[in-house]
């Protein structure tokens, strides 16, 4: 009998909202479940590509801003095969970051429209569930300073979180806001039973194309 596959599943939000912490938590107990999962992130800073976006996000050099743009959705082509094979292995994958990310960044400078900012992914493997982590600016203030790297400001999150706020209205995607000013217990709570729930919902059909 041919494996059934595993599911894609993508969290998103601002930064402070708890993504990388929920990530592991969720793979601990997935894995304690007995399921076969593992963590990827976005950008994933260990090849070529994302060595250049390290540098730009640590502010060591500069890049155009649509090229930059080019590069953060490289960085995830790049990685696809490897994806698809995993999924097909009947592996999980828990990804911190997606093309989600990718669009509301750059739709949040100026000049830049969401559509051209989606192309580019277009056609990226689909995830089964995306997660919204939703955190006020003011709740996500209280969680301490931002750091150091490009767009960690207020004033740049914010308009980042507007954008998020337009891409969720898309149907074609499985968004689930998630209430990030909870206990990191509650959250994981939530977390873990929406992202059950898709394990068993995806292993039963093709894996799609986003925003196709
Ligand atoms: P990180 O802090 O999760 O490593 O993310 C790095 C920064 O890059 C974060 O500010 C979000 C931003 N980003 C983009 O601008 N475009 C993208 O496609 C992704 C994945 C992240």
């Amino acid at each position: 009998m041919a494996c059934k596959r595993g599911a894609l599943i993508v969290l998103e939000g601002v930064d402070k909202a708890g993504k990388t912490t929920q990530s592991k938590k969720l793979l601990q107990a997935l894995q304690q479940g007995g399921r076969a999962v593992e963590v990827l992130r976005f950008p994933d800073r260990t090849t070529t590509i994302g060595q250049l976006i390290s540098a730009y996000l640590e502010k060591k050099s500069e890049l155009e801003d649509h090229t930059v743009h080019l590069l953060f959705s490289a960085n995830r082509w790049e990685l696809v095969p490897l994806m698809k094979k995993k999924l097909e292995q009947g592996t999980t994958l828990i990804v911190d970051r997606y093309a989600f990310s990718g669009a509301a960044f750059t739709s949040a400078k100026p000049g830049f429209s969401l559509d051209w900012c989606k192309k580019t992914d277009e056609g990226l493997p689909k995830p089964d569930l995306v997660m919204f982590l939703q955190l006020s600016p003011a709740e996500a203030a209280l969680r301490g300073q931002f750091g150091e790297e490009r767009y960690e400001t207020n004033v740049f999150q914010r308009a980042v979180q507007q954008k998020f706020e337009q891409l969720i209205k898309d149907p074609s995607v499985n968004w689930q806001v998630i209430d990030a000013s909870k206990s990191v217990e509650d959250v994981h709570k939530d977390i873990k039973t929406h992202s059950i729930n898709a394990i068993n919902i995806a292993q039963n059909l093709p894996l799609g194309e986003l925003w196709k």
